[in-house]
This record gives C-alpha cells, sequence and structure tokens, in this order.
C-alpha cells in the first residue's frame, strides 16, 4: 500500500482564502480582526514562527502588530504590555510566543491574557473548556490536526488513535479534542516503554515527539492514517518530522510531510481563531446586528 500524501498547503490556502472572506464580512460591520504577538527574546526558531504568522495575518487582511522584548526584560513589563492589549478594542488576538526565558513564570503570563483574546488556547480557562468540551479557542496545531483529517473525511469516531507526545501545547490537547470525537485514545511519551506496542494498534497515529525517525515502518498498522506533527532540523540543515516518511508512506494509507504537512495548519488555525474572537466581538457589540443591516 502506497500512503496518499495530505497536502497541508493546499488545503492551508483554502482554509485561509475561507478566512478572508469573513474578515470581508467583518469590515461591513466595522471591525478589521488584529493579532498582537509578543517575542521575547532571541530564539531563532521563535523568530521564523513569528515572521510566518505575521505573513499568514498580510495574506488573511489581518491587522497585526510585534511586541519584542530583550531575552532579559522582566516579567511586569511583559504583564504590563498584555494588560494593555486586553483592554485594546483594534486587538481581537493576542499571543504571548513561547518558550519564555527562565526568569519568566509562565503560568502568570499565559494567565494575564484576557479569556476572550487567548487565540492559542493557554490561558487555563480556556484549557479547562476543552477538557469539559465546551472549547472556546481550540489549541491550533491540534485544531489543523483536525482539520486535516475532517479535509479528508477521515472520522475518528470508535477509531483507535495513538497520539505520541505529551505536551501542553500539541498532545494533550489533541488528545482531549479526539476524545470529544469519541475515538479511543491512548498517549504516549518519553517514558512509555515499548512505544511500537501502541503506535502499531493505531488506526490513526499522531505524532508530535520532536524526535526525527522516532516511528518506522515495522511500528505503523498497515493502512494506518500517520500525522507527523514533529519539526526537527538535521546537522545538514533539512527540515524532518518524527516519522520516517519513505518507509512509513509504503505501508499507510494518509500521511502527511515535513515541511508542507501540519506546519502550514497550525499558523492558519491561529488566522481562524483570531476572525473567531472578531465575530465574537462584534456579536457582543451594542448595535452590532444594526450595523450589519446597514
Ligand atoms: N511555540 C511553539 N508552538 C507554539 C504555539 O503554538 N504558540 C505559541 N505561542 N508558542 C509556540
Amino acid at each position: 500500500m502506497v500512503a496518499k500524501v495530505i497536502d497541508g498547503k493546499a488545503l492551508a490556502k483554502k482554509v485561509r482564502q475561507e478566512c478572508s472572506v469573513r474578515v470581508n464580512e467583518l469590515a461591513a460591520g466595522g471591525v478589521r480582526p488584529g493579532l498582537a504577538v509578543i517575542l521575547v527574546g532571541e530564539d531563532a526558531a521563535s523568530k521564523v514562527y513569528v515572521n510566518n504568522k505575521i505573513k499568514a495575518c498580510i495574506e488573511v487582511g489581518l491587522h497585526s502588530e510585534v511586541y519584542r522584548f530583550p531575552g532579559d526584560a522582566s516579567e511586569a513589563a511583559v504583564i504590563a504590555e498584555i494588560e494593555r492589549l486586553n483592554a485594546d478594542d483594534t486587538i481581537h488576538g493576542i499571543l504571548v510566543q513561547l518558550p519564555l526565558p527562565p526568569q519568566f513564570a509562565l503560568r502568570k503570563v499565559l494567565e494575564t491574557i484576557s479569556r476572550d483574546k487567548d487565540v492559542d488556547g493557554f490561558h487555563l480557562y480556556n484549557v479547562g473548556s476543552l477538557v469539559v468540551g465546551d472549547t472556546v479557542f481550540p489549541p491550533c496545531t491540534p485544531f489543523g490536526v483536525q482539520r486535516i483529517l475532517e479535509s479528508e473525511n477521515i472520522s475518528v469516531q470508535g477509531q483507535n488513535v495513538v497520539v505520541v507526545g505529551a505536551s501542553n501545547i500539541v498532545g494533550k490537547p489533541m488528545a482531549l479534542m479526539l476524545m470529544q470525537k469519541e475515538a479511543t485514545v491512548a498517549i504516549c511519551h518519553a517514558k512509555t516503554r515499548d512505544l511500537a506496542q501502541f503506535t502499531i494498534l493505531a488506526d490513526i497515529l499522531v505524532v508530535a515527539a520532536g524526535k526525527p525517525n522516532l516511528i518506522t515502518a515495522p511500528m505503523v498498522k498497515t493502512g494506518a492514517v500517520v500525522i507527523d506533527v514533529g519539526i526537527n532540523r538535521l546537522a545538514d540543515g533539512s527540515l524532518v518530522g518524527d516519522v520516517d516518511f519513505h518507509g512509513v508512506k509504503e505501508k499507510a494509507s494518509y500521511i502527511t510531510s515535513v515541511p508542507g504537512g501540519v506546519g502550514p495548519m497550525t499558523v492558519t488555525m491561529l488566522m481562524w481563531n483570531t476572525v473567531q474572537s472578531a465575530e465574537r466581538f462584534l456579536a457582543a457589540r451594542p448595535g452590532a446586528a444594526l450595523e450589519y443591516a446597514a
């Protein structure tokens, strides 16, 4: 069996066009969605991610602002900026790029972001909303994976789904979202003994461990759907995922590539969440219906 390679770039383009349509509708109500990004320090990967987010904002028609702080910035300065942005009606999404330097109390910073503008979905209120299945902002990477599966009409209901990686950003929210859709979910992580005994059972395998070549063909069930969330830069400068793409492609039914798979969808779902936030803002504003009718 040779897998269909899911084109995350093409899907991202389609979803961004859907976002642009909604941006135009919002313009009729006098609202332009705005995203503020806070970047602290000089982490090279974070700079690339932030640039990609700003480029996506321009493509979709969002207003964007970037606040850059030096690596030795104080937590108080960053929190003051977030509080100012919380009160700014032209900003509908606020995102603090992670990781933060070690002097920052991560939870304190994330809990400062207004839960109504928390387009990453990292505020504890939004984490809790995900747990009880009443999601406000789905975290962008698992949201992108969900959209990829939907785009190929791959139902997760009743399927064995194995998530490799238990991070707060990807693995845990992914598992919760899949559970909400009635999948049977197992989460594996760095301490899992004999990873293959779990992965071989997966109808759908989502890998977000950050280890090149962690998943090889013998670990994958024939016909499985394999979603690779990993992004690893090798010594020769090339980008690879966590899955041995060429080997596993011969055994799976669907597979995502790295680059060109989940990555473009992560940024795209950030646009989606920001547009959604602006729509909620407009709907909650007195006189919104009148402006729409005008
Ligand atoms: N760092 C790595 N992934 C992410 C993400 O999805 N959001 C933020 N804010 N930082 C990240």
